[in-house]
């Protein structure tokens, strides 16, 4: 089934350099980029975005993070790109994502994770709406 999914180069990549090497993992697993922006979130839009983790231990810390540089935010599209995504990223732990993964190979910790996917269609739906609007998506 044709999906659409957000997923973010976090600032620690923009940081690094490396968003054209993750821009060619998400090109060569056959996903279409149908939206991108460059933005540098405020500490506020951060905390709107995790939002559903407002209660756990990390926020403060991962939305401080978040706000702490460009990122950039990309819709890409393909056969159940939901799931393919979150395989190519690797587990949310880098420490624990397989080999040849973006986060198994670039990621430094479980919260500077270099990449975000959205891990349902409920929650793919919000978070492109979070960034884009239908004018900006082709
Ligand atoms: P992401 O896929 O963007 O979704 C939620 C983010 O919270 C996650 O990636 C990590 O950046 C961060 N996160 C998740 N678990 C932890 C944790 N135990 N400690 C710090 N940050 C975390």
């Amino acid at each position: 089934m044709k999906q659409r999914t957000l997923t973010i180069i976090k600032p620690d990549a923009v940081k690094q350099g490396v968003t054209g090497e993750i821009i060619t993992h998400f090109e060569k697993a056959g996903f279409r980029i149908a939206g991108a922006r460059l933005i540098h979130l405020s500490k506020c839009e951060a905390q709107g975005f995790y939002a559903v983790h407002r209660e756990r231990p990390f926020f403060e810390s991962l939305t401080t993070f978040m706000s702490s540089g460009p990122c950039m935010p990309i819709v890409l599209e393909g056969e159940d790109v939901i799931t393919k995504l979150r395989a190519l990223m690797g587990a949310t732990d880098p420490a624990k994502a397989e080999a040849g993964t973006i986060r198994n190979k670039l990621a430094t910790s479980v919260e500077r994770n270099i990449v975000h996917g959205s891990d349902s269609p409920e929650s793919a739906a919000t978070e492109i709406r979070y960034f884009f609007s239908d004018l900006e998506m082709v």
